[in-house]
Order: structure tokens, then C-alpha cells, then sequence
């Protein structure tokens, strides 16, 4: 049980307000920074096309999900012209050799084919920009939860700007890098829209709900419904935005009810349906952080955390807590960027 805090003064919440939108500001990238990545992409793609003439690269991840910083990594998904989907290919030699064929481009360093993870991978490194990136193979369904992610960061500005503050939090914490056994970019993203469909009134909606015919549409990419509404011109007609509160209130309220009201053991954190679901139903009793996929209900983000990172995690998530909802009289002096003071 964690002691109450201790109330806020108007103040402080408008300084919280104000670190929030400053965060957003500092860490988002501008047009021309999104254009060098498309720039890139188009680039990489002509070189491709030199060995595999029906090849066609996509960028995926924050680089499209709107939730991108300036040194995030380039997400590509390659797919071939006339072939729907990875079936009957042979994926890691056909990884072995794009490998070969980067280590020929001469703006790229450290090409690095990975084909024991579960999705194979070449890894990048874009000597001009600085960038790292990879590509994936026919990764589809990471192209829809791109564009799903996007059409709520498109929904309202305080989406976007609580995902930034959560993505610096988490770095900061150490809590953010699942190659080192934490969590994901992705994972704490899920957790962030989960946290908004479940305040009241909630600031975004269950997008995978929302549907015009009498059931919902099915549209299956491997063997999943990735199904959602997008028509977000029409969706002020199907929901309308009743949450008013500040970015400051809605960071609070996110720590808050991650430490204080969300029940890990029962509840799973799940965006694509507003009704509880309980980890006993997905029998995903054994981890304490169950979060799910919003298209491959079989994936569980948190599936890889140990018991130790779990509560490493939830420590930084109780500290959070304690420091923002903690009113101090003034920002120290030497404050010069957002998280600093945190
Ligand atoms: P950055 O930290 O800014 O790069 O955020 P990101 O959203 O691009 O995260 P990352 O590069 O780790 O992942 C790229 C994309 O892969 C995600 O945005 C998802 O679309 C997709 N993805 C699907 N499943 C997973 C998963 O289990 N883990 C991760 N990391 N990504 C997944
Ligand atoms: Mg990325």
C-alpha cells in the first residue's frame, strides 16, 4: 500500500503542464528530419532493387507511428513484388544475402545479419546521419500496429505528447530497452493508450471496436484481424472527446493508476477491447507485466521480463509517482531540459 500523496497545488500542475508540452517539443523531429528518413528509405530501396529487381521497402515503428526521436532507429520491412507473404521463402538466406549486398553501399557501416531471432534481421548503420536501422522481412503485421498507433497519436495532441514523456521517462529509468530484458518502445506505448481508454471520461477510444456494418469487419493478415477504424475524419460522429484535463494531470493519473489502481495480477493491459480481460483468460498467470499484442493476441509484450526487471520497473513507476505528484515550490535553477529535475 503506497501513503497518500500529498495535494497538489495549481502551481506545480502547471508546471508538470508545462514539462510535459516541453518534453514534446524538445524530443519530437521536425519535417525535415522525417523527409531524411524517407529520403534514406528511397535510397536503400534503389540499391536493393539491384540484386532483388521486385523488391519494395516500407518504413514501420516511430518513424511512422508519430511517437519517432531524432536518433530512433529506422525500422524497414521489405516485401517482394508479387508475393503476398513470406510463405515458401527462405528468409535467412535471402537476409544472408541482402547482407552482402549492403556491405556494398557505400554510406552504410557495421552490416550485421541476425537470423536467429525470431523475426530475422540485417542490421545498419547509416554513417551520414548517424542512424541504425534494420530490415525485416514481410514483418506485416508490424506495419498495421504502426499505422494503428498513428491513427490514435493523430486523434489528439495529449496522446502524442504522453507517449514522449513516458518513451524519456522510461529511458532515463533504464526501464526502456528490451535487448537489455526491459521493456520496448512498443510495450510502453500499449501501456500509455491502454492507461487512456480507461480514464474517465477516456481521452482516446477503442479504435478496434468502432465499426460501421453490423459486425466487425475481418480483415486477416497472418491469420489475425487486424481490423480497426481509421476513417478519423468520420470520428468525431461515432465519439466524442468529453476528457478536458491537462498533459500534466493525464502524467499523474498515468503514474497513478499504474501504482495505484491498475491490478497486475488480475488485468491485462489490452488496447483493442474496452471490457476487462484477466490474465486467467489468456493463462497468462506466470508474469506479473501481461501485455497484449493488439493483433497477435498471442504475444505478450511482457513475456521476456524477469521477476527482477519487473520490479525494477514498477519501482521506477512508484518513484514517478512520488516525484511529479510531490508539489515543490520551484523548478531548481540550473533546470535547463524537461526530465531533469526528475
Ligand atoms: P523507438 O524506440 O523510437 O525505435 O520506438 P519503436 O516504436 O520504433 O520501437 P522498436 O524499434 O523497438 O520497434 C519497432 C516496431 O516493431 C514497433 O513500433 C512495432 O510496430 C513492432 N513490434 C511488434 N512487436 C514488437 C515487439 O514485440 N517488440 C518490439 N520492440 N517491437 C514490436
Ligand atoms: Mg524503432
Amino acid at each position: 500500500q503506497l501513503a497518500p500523496l500529498p495535494p497538489m497545488t495549481p502551481a506545480f500542475l502547471k508546471t508538470l503542464n508545462t514539462v510535459c508540452q516541453q518534453c514534446y517539443r524538445d524530443f519530437a523531429p521536425d519535417d525535415v528530419e522525417l523527409g531524411v528518413r524517407e529520403h534514406i528509405l528511397q535510397d536503400l530501396e534503389s540499391f536493393v532493387k539491384r540484386q532483388f529487381t521486385g523488391a519494395r521497402l516500407r518504413l514501420f515503428g516511430s518513424s511512422k507511428n508519430g511517437f519517432g526521436f531524432k536518433q530512433s532507429d529506422l525500422d524497414i520491412c521489405m516485401v517482394l513484388d508479387g508475393q503476398e507473404t513470406a510463405e515458401g521463402l527462405d528468409c535467412i538466406s535471402i537476409i544472408e544475402s541482402l547482407a552482402r549486398l549492403l556491405r556494398k553501399h557505400p554510406g552504410l557501416r557495421n552490416i550485421l545479419p541476425i537470423t536467429t531471432a525470431k523475426v530475422p534481421i540485417v542490421k545498419f548503420y547509416h554513417a551520414r546521419t548517424g542512424l541504425e536501422g534494420d530490415i525485416s522481412l514481410y514483418n506485416t503485421l508490424a506495419l498495421h500496429n504502426t499505422r494503428l498507433l498513428a491513427s490514435y497519436a493523430a486523434i489528439d495532441l495529449r496522446v502524442k505528447m504522453l507517449c514522449y514523456v513516458t518513451k524519456v521517462f522510461a529511458k532515463l529509468c533504464d526501464i526502456g530497452d528490451a535487448s537489455r530484458g526491459s521493456l520496448s518502445s512498443y510495450g510502453f506505448t500499449l501501456m500509455v493508450l491502454f492507461y487512456l481508454q480507461q480514464r474517465n471520461p477516456p481521452v482516446i477510444p477503442v479504435l478496434q471496436e468502432i465499426y460501421d456494418e453490423e459486425k466487425k469487419p475481418e480483415v486477416l493478415v497472418d491469420g489475425w484481424n487486424v481490423y480497426f477504424y481509421d476513417d478519423l475524419d468520420k470520428l468525431p460522429e461515432r465519439w466524442q472527446q468529453k476528457n478536458l484535463e491537462s498533459v500534466g494531470a493525464l502524467w499523474l493519473g498515468l503514474l497513478q493508476f499504474y501504482t495505484e489502481t491498475f491490478d497486475f495480477r488480475e488485468h491485462v493491459i489490452s488496447i483493442r477491447q474496452s471490457a476487462a480481460l484477466t490474465t486467467f483468460n489468456k493463462q497468462w498467470t506466470s508474469k506479473y507485466i501481461v501485455i497484449e499484442d493488439p493483433f497477435d493476441l498471442n504475444h505478450n509484450l511482457g513475456a521476456g521480463l524477469s521477476r527482477r526487471m519487473t520490479n525494477f520497473i514498477m519501482k521506477a513507476f512508484i518513484n514517478g509517482r512520488s516525484v511529479f505528484g510531490t508539489s515543490v515550490k520551484a523548478y531548481p535553477p540550473e533546470y535547463t531540459s524537461p526530465m531533469e529535475f526528475f
